[in-house]
C-alpha cells in the first residue's frame, strides 16, 4: 500500500482506537488534500458529540497520540507533523523523506502500487450485446467501451474476467428476417448484413411482414421451425448471424475493443434451458399462472393501484422472452461458471427489468447472497439537441461512420504537424478513437451526455487528446534527453512543493483502481489521469528538468518523476482502453 491517504487513514483509525477505545476504529478520519498542509483530517469534529468532548480536545488527543507524544504510545514514529488548528483541524504535513522513500518504492514495483485482488475473483462482465435485428446504436458503442475499462481493470487486478456478449440473437424477429434472406438470396443478404446495414434490411422485412399475407404466413412457420432448431433454418439462421457478427467485430476491432467470437454467449444459447427454467420455477411455486400467463411477483415490485409488478418468463401463448432468457441466464453464470459477481452493462433504461430480474433470482435462490450482482447503468447519449443522438435526417447514426468521421476529424486537428501520411493515418486513429472512447468514460457512467466531436477532440480540458499528448511531451523529454524512461530511476528528491505535490499524486494510483473495480466507475480513473496530467503541468512549468543549470541529482530526481508519471498515465489509459500514440 503507498497511498498516502490510505495510510494516513490507518493511522488516524489506530490513534483513535488507542486514545478512545477500539469502538471508535473504524470511524473514517476523514481525510483529504489540503491547501493548508498535505491533508487535513476532520474526524474529531464529527466525533466531538459521541464522545462528549469539545472538537479542540478530541484532535490534540489524536494529534498527541499520532505523534507519539501521549503517555505510553507506540508503534511506528509518524511520518510527519500533524498540528490542530482551527475548531479541531487536523493538519497533517507528511516529512518529504517518507514521501521520496513510498515514491522510490512504487517506482521498483512493475505494477506501480496497484495490489492484485487476493483471492482473485470470477467475474462475469456483460457487455456491448447489440442486436442482430437492429442497427448497433449510439448507446451500443457506450456499453461497450465501459464494459471493456472494466474488464481491462478487473484483469489487471488479477481477477478471473469471463466476458459475455449477450447478442440479441434469438426470438420471433427472426422468422421474417430468414425469410427475407430466401427473397433477396444469400449473396445479397450477407453483403448488406456485412456492410451495417442492418436497419434497412430489418425494414424491408417489416414491411413485406406487414403488408404481405403470404409473407407473413411463412414468417410464422418459419419461427416455428427456428425454434425446433430444425437443420436447414438452422443453416440460414447462422448466414444470417455469422454476416451480423462480421459487422459488429469490424467496430470491435476499429474501436480496440477486447471482445471476440469466443465471447459470444447470446440469447440464442439459452434456447434449450427455457422449458425447464419455466417448469422448474413453477414446480417450486417461485413462478405462478396469472391471466395465463406465467409469472415470477418478486416482493417490493407494484405498479398502478399498488397491484404487484409481474415479472413475466412465460407469455399465454406460450412464448418465452427477454426475462426468460435472462433467468436462465443468471442461473447459468451462478451454477456452472461459478462466479462471484456479474456485472451487466446496460443501458439505464432497463433498470426496472434487471432489479425484477435480481429480486426474481434470489427469489428463486438462483442468486445467492455471496454473489454480487450489480447493473452498471449506462446513460443515453444525446445529439446536441437534446434527443437521442441521431443524424440531422433523423436516421440513426451508422457507427462505423461515425468512427470513420472521429478519425478524419482527429487528422485534421494533427494538420500542420509535420508526419507523413501514415503516420498522420495511424495518430489520427489512436487519437479519434482515444476521442471517442475517452468521452464515453470520462462522465459517470449513468448520465446522459451529448455527443460532440469538437469538445471531445479538443487539445485542452479533460479529453482523451489533451492526455494522450501529455504522454508525447513526456516522451518528448526522454528523446531530448537521450535515454529511455525506464533508466531514469531516481533517487527522489522533494525540494519544490510542485515535486510532492506529484509525488502524492502518483502514490495514490493503486488506490484509485480499486476504487474503480469496487464501484464499477471509470470516470474516477479518468478524473485521476486528467489531474495527474494537470499536476505534471504545474510541475514541469516550475521545476526544469533538461536545463544546463539544473544539478545533475536535481535533474536525476525529475527525469524519474517524469517517468513514473509516464508510467501512471499510460498504465491508467491503457486500462481504459485509450490507445496511446508514440507522438502526437
Ligand atoms: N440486447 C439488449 C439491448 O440491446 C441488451 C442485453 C443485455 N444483457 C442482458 N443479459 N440482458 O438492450
Amino acid at each position: 500500500m503507498t497511498d498516502p491517504q490510505l495510510i494516513l487513514t490507518e493511522r488516524v483509525q489506530q490513534a483513535l482506537a488507542a486514545a478512545f477505545g477500539t469502538d471508535y476504529a473504524d470511524a473514517d478520519p476523514l481525510i483529504r488534500p489540503s491547501q493548508f498542509a498535505d491533508y487535513q483530517a476532520n474526524v474529531a469534529m464529527s466525533l466531538s458529540k459521541r464522545l462528549r468532548r469539545a472538537p479542540r480536545e478530541v484532535a490534540q488527543k489524536i494529534a498527541d497520540r499520532l505523534s507519539g507524544r501521549a503517555e505510553g504510545a507506540q508503534g511506528d514514529a509518524f511520518p510527519g507533523t500533524v498540528e490542530v488548528s482551527g475548531p479541531g483541524f487536523l493538519n497533517i504535513t507528511l516529512s518529504d523523506d517518507w514521501i521520496a522513500e513510498q515514491t522510490a518504492e512504487i517506482m521498483a514495483d512493475p505494477r506501480s502500487g496497484v495490489a492484485q485482488t487476493t483471492p482473485p475473483q470470477t467475474i462475469v462482465i456483460d457487455y456491448s450485446a447489440p442486436n442482430a435485428a437492429k442497427e448497433m446504436h449510439v448507446g451500443h458503442l457506450r456499453t461497450t467501451i465501459v464494459g471493456d475499462a472494466l474488464a481491462r481493470v478487473h484483469e489487471h487486478l488479477g481477477n478471473k474476467v469471463i466476458r459475455q456478449n449477450h447478442l440479441g440473437d434469438w426470438g420471433t424477429p427472426f422468422g421474417m428476417l430468414i425469410e427475407h434472406l430466401l427473397d433477396i438470396g444469400e449473396a445479397t443478404a450477407v453483403a448488406q448484413l456485412e456492410a451495417g446495414e442492418g436497419n434497412a434490411y430489418y425494414q424491408a422485412a417489416r414491411a413485406k411482414f406487414d403488408s404481405d399475407p403470404e409473407f407473413n404466413q411463412r414468417a410464422r412457420t418459419r419461427v416455428v421451425t427456428l425454434q425446433a432448431e430444425e437443420p436447414e433454418t438452422m443453416r440460414l439462421w447462422h448466414i444470417f448471424m455469422d454476416a451480423t457478427v462480421r459487422y459488429f467485430n469490424k467496430v470491435y476491432s476499429q474501436l480496440g475493443v477486447t471482445l471476440t467470437d469466443d465471447d459470444i454467449a447470446g440469447e440464442s444459447m439459452y434456447n434449450h434451458m427455457l422449458a425447464r427454467v419455466c417448469d422448474e420455477l413453477q414446480e417450486r411455486g417461485v413462478a405462478v399462472v396469472s391471466d395465463g400467463a406465467l409469472c415470477i411477483f418478486p416482493p417490493g415490485f407494484t405498479g398502478r393501484e399498488d397491484q404487484p409488478l409481474p415479472f413475466m418468463i412465460r407469455k399465454s401463448d406460450g412464448g418465452y422472452g427477454y426475462a426468460t432468457t435472462d433467468m436462465a441466464t443468471i442461473h447459468y453464470r451462478v451454477q456452472d461458471l461459478k462466479v462471484d459477481r456479474i456485472l451487466y452493462v446496460i443501458g439505464a433504461t432497463q433498470a426496472l427489468h434487471m432489479s425484477m430480474l435480481f429480486a426474481s433470482a434470489r427469489m428463486a435462490g438462483w442468486l445467492p447472497d455471496h454473489v454480487r450482482a450489480e447493473h452498471v447503468q449506462i446513460g443515453s447519449v444525446l445529439g446536441s439537441d437534446g434527443k437521442m443522438f441521431k443524424t440531422r435526417s433523423g436516421e440513426s447514426i451508422k457507427l462505423l461512420d461515425l468512427l470513420d468521421e472521429a478519425e478524419t476529424r482527429a487528422a485534421a486537428v494533427l494538420a500542420g504537424r509535420d508526419y507523413d501520411d501514415a503516420a498522420r493515418a495511424e495518430i489520427g486513429h489512436a487519437v479519434g478513437m482515444g476521442a471517442v472512447k475517452y468521452a464515453d468514460l470520462s462522465v459517470s457512467h449513468d448520465s446522459e451526455y451529448v455527443f460532440d466531436f469538437d469538445r471531445m477532440l479538443a487539445l485542452t480540458g479533460n479529453t482523451g487528446p489533451y492526455l494522450q499528448y501529455a504522454t508525447a511531451r513526456i516522451r518528448s523529454i526522454f528523446r531530448k534527453a537521450g535515454m529511455a524512461p525506464a533508466t531514469a530511476t531516481g533517487p527522489i528528491l522533494l525540494g519544490h512543493p510542485a515535486e510532492r505535490a506529484l509525488a502524492l499524486q502518483v502514490l495514490g494510483f493503486g488506490s484509485v483502481v480499486n476504487e474503480v473495480a469496487e464501484g464499477s466507475a471509470p470516470h474516477k480513473l479518468a478524473a485521476y489521469l486528467f489531474e495527474t496530467a494537470s499536476i505534471f503541468t504545474t510541475f514541469y512549468e516550475n521545476c526544469p528538468v533538461l536545463k544546463d543549470d539544473v544539478d545533475p541529482a536535481t535533474r536525476a530526481s525529475r527525469l524519474a518523476l517524469c517517468a513514473l508519471t509516464l508510467r501512471v498515465l499510460e498504465t491508467g489509459l491503457d486500462l481504459l482502453g485509450v490507445p496511446v500514440p508514440e507522438r502526437m
